[in-house]
């Protein structure tokens, strides 16, 4: 029989830079003979991408946008996730739970054992056996995203906001140390791929892989 595939998430503020990189994560895993399925959050379903839209352009109660991000999470998993995990994919997510305790917890206010109920309720146990962070100071994510044409309302939010999404995910870290994998994202693009090449070759050696 073959083996459940393992869930590998991206992570980091708008700016981070990690969507570059859900290529260089795939191209790795591939190479290791894996076959990969790709998606994001919020969004990765025909459903989770109309609330997707909602989510990023319209304004709403802070708990509505909770709920609404862990509505198109719960189709996600139940939908496209877990059937491919068991039929031995492996699910490469850019985002995932985190961001909603890094968002939504974190910098919007909610919260945090509030959301661990939540998070309980939607997803169980259920993890990713990986997470990339993609971490880097707040200054230059904001710096980043501003020489672009903001794309949605989360990264027209100010300095502070992203400051605060950073410790979320330290936070988070804190929570699963052995989960998480940092990445320097504050350097160029070469280092940062050689970083997560690195990351990804110990990984898939401690897990029989490589
Ligand atoms: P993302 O797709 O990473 O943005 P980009 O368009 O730059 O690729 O994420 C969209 C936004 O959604 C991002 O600003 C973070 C936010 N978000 C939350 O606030 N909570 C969540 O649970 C998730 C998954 C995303």
């Amino acid at each position: 029989m073959r083996q459940p595939g393992r869930f590998v998430t991206l992570e980091g503020m708008d700016g981070a830079g990690k969507s570059s990189h859900v290529m260089t994560v795939a191209r790795i895993l591939e190479a290791s003979g894996q076959t990969v399925l790709i998606t994001r959050e919020p969004g990765g379903t025909p459903l989770g991408e109309k609330l997707r839209e909602l989510l990023l352009n319209e304004s709403m109660d802070i708990e509505t946008e909770a709920l609404l991000m862990f509505a198109a999470r719960r189709e996600h998993v139940a939908s496209r996730i877990q059937p491919a995990l068991a039929a031995g994919q492996w699910v490469l997510s850019d985002r995932f739970a985190d961001a909603s305790f890094a968002y939504q917890a974190s910098a919007r206010g909610i919260d945090w054992q509030r959301m661990r109920s939540l998070e309980n309720w939607v997803l169980g146990d259920f993890a990713p056996d990986l997470t990339l962070l993609f971490d880097l100071p707040a200054s230059t994510a904001v710096e980043r995203t501003s020489r672009r044409a903001p794309e949605d309302r989360f990264e027209k939010e100010a300095l502070d906001f992203h400051e605060r999404v950073r410790q979320g995910y330290w936070r988070r870290r804190e929570e699963s140390p052995a989960r998480f994998e940092t990445i320097d994202a504050s350097q160029g693009i070469e280092a940062v791929a050689q970083q997560v090449n690195d990351v990804m070759s110990r990984r898939l050696r401690q897990w029989g892989v490589a």
